[in-house]
């Protein structure tokens, strides 16, 4: 399963890539806005830092305002995938992206059906939301394995990158179900590191260890 981040916080991507746990990122709008910066300064910050590709969504509703968009975007750096919203005009921006052979992540998908048709569309990835269809009392994870069984039954080599990820728990289902990505906020992959039984192991360590009144080398 390959490690998308969720942000434009260039010091968070660092921490994680240091790590080798980075296999690219996503931006959107909101991110961008929280991070305070400029969107091609900060994604080119990026770009030349991972190594995979770098989500970068345009803003546009028509679909050629999309495609006049999505190739400025482009041009920041070889990695950009440029991120369309899942309409019927960035359907066609994504169709005219996948013909020039660019990366198009077609984002803010909510349904199966959504997810045909990007694969139609010759979207790079599809992203479905979880965390925003739980939010409104509906299953997310229904909708990761519903696409893997559909893009499965037809052999569609669009990549499910499951997004808006709020838990731990959400990682690791869909790594179960067999999304091909995640996409989660660099605190969330953090706390995957954490489990209170590691916790209370290593205070029970460290008290026996001091009682020992031993020391590891000189
Ligand atoms: C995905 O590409 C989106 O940027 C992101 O996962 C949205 O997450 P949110 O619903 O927590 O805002």
């Amino acid at each position: 399963m390959k490690f998308f981040v969720d942000t434009a916080d260039v010091a968070a991507i660092k921490e994680l890539n240091d790590l080798g746990m980075v296999d690219g990122v996503t931006t959107n709008p909101s991110l961008i806005l929280k991070s305070g910066r400029d969107i091609t300064e900060v994604t080119k910050e990026i770009c030349d830092m991972v190594e995979g590709p770098v989500s970068a969504e345009v803003v546009a509703e028509k679909a050629d305002d999309m495609i006049r968009e999505g190739r400025i975007l482009a041009e920041i750096a070889p990695n950009i995938a440029i991120k369309v919203p899942l309409t019927w005009d960035g359907l066609k921006a994504c169709r005219v992206f996948a013909d020039e052979g660019r990366m198009v992540n077609v984002t803010l998908c909510f349904s199966p059906a959504q997810a045909i048709l990007a694969a139609k569309a010759g979207a790079t990835f599809i992203s479905p939301f979880i965390g925003r269809l739980d939010d409104i009392h509906l299953d997310g994870m229904d909708l990761i394995a519903d696409i893997r069984d559909i893009y499965d039954n037809y052999g569609y080599d669009t990549q499910i990158l499951a997004a808006s990820i709020r838990s731990v728990n959400h990682i690791v289902e869909a790594a179960k179900i067999g999304a091909d990505v995640i996409t989660a906020p660099p605190s969330v992959i953090k706390s995957m590191a954490t489990h209170p039984l590691t916790d209370k192991g290593l205070e029970q360590f460290n008290k026996d260890w001091a009682a020992t009144g031993q020391k590891i080398g000189k």
